[in-house]
């Protein structure tokens, strides 16, 4: 039997949870999961960092440089970390996190992909500010949202997220990479200030979780403690419809991050050595 279906959820939100929901565009929950699957996960979440996981395929890279080899990291991540920890799969977090989703979005909401992202003891560098929607295809209207979750307490001193309450109701505002260069995978704010002066810090406890929408501009602090900041985020969505009116995002456009060149050159290998031999 499939083990991820033994894993019931325990955790609901309550109508005024939902509507604060929508109203803000966020959620902060104290738990989602227990203190020993914590401490469970944070082994298995620096196992996979140290061994950089994923980074052959373009999978492991630093969101916040320019990622050549060999150089430290201010803010690395990991795409897709349960193929390489298959555990991270049926965590109760995961399990909690989707039957909040759907209480969120509504009934048809599916798994969107997961990501981690370690800011490192003593130099884990800001995430700046962004909307999540300015990294997908310019093409679909979404529904979705991304649940984050602290491996130990979420601080401001250590980089817990910051949200501007009500901007998941904007357009897609003009992102570039950060600080301009095209190498750097993350993206940034363009005129951050201007729409960011109401933004709340959310701390949170370990194995607490924040839901954000696609469109709620969000950012991380630098990590000033002495202890790793990890998070886990999972993200759920309803199905993305085609959009009526076309836009663009110029910013993916111009990106060349070497995390794209290591990801194109894996599938290359990969589709030599499926091919038959001559
Ligand atoms: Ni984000």
């Amino acid at each position: 039997m499939n083990a991820v279906l033994e894993v019931k959820p325990t955790v609901t939100v309550t109508q005024a949870q939902i509507d604060f929901f929508h109203t803000n565009g966020f959620l902060a929950l104290d738990a989602i999961t227990t203190r020993a699957d914590v401490e469970r996960l944070q082994s298995t979440y620096d196992r996979i960092f140290a061994q950089k996981a994923g980074r052959e395929e373009g999978n492991q890279f630093d969101l916040g440089g320019s990622d050549e080899d060999g150089k430290q990291e201010g803010l690395p991540q990991i795409l897709n970390p349960m193929k390489y920890a298959p555990e991270l799969a049926d965590m109760l977090a995961r399990v909690n996190a989707r039957a909040v989703a759907q209480q969120l979005l509504g009934e048809g909401c599916m798994d969107r992909g997961s990501h981690a992202i370690l800011k490192p003891a003593g130099h884990g560098v800001p995430t700046p500010w962004h909307q999540d929607e300015a990294y997908w295809g310019p093409d679909l209207v979404y529904r979705s949202l991304s649940v984050w979750i602290p491996l130990q307490d979420a601080t401001v001193e250590n980089g817990c997220l910051w949200f501007v309450p009500g901007s998941h109701k904007l357009e897609v505002l003009p992102h570039r990479c950060i600080g301009g260069d095209t190498r750097i995978h993350g993206l940034e704010l363009v005129d951050a200030e201007r729409h960011t002066r109401n933004a709340v810090a959310c701390p949170i406890p370990a194995g607490g979780a924040t839901f954000h929408l696609n469109g709620t501009l969000h950012y991380a602090g630098p990590n000033r403690t002495n202890q790793p900041r990890r998070a886990l985020i999972l993200g759920f969505g309803l199905d993305a419809k085609k959009r009526e009116t076309p836009r663009r995002f110029p910013w993916n456009e111009v990106k060349a991050a070497p995390r794209q060149e290591r990801a194109k050159q894996f599938q290359e290998k990969a589709k030599q050595a499926q091919a038959p031999a001559k």
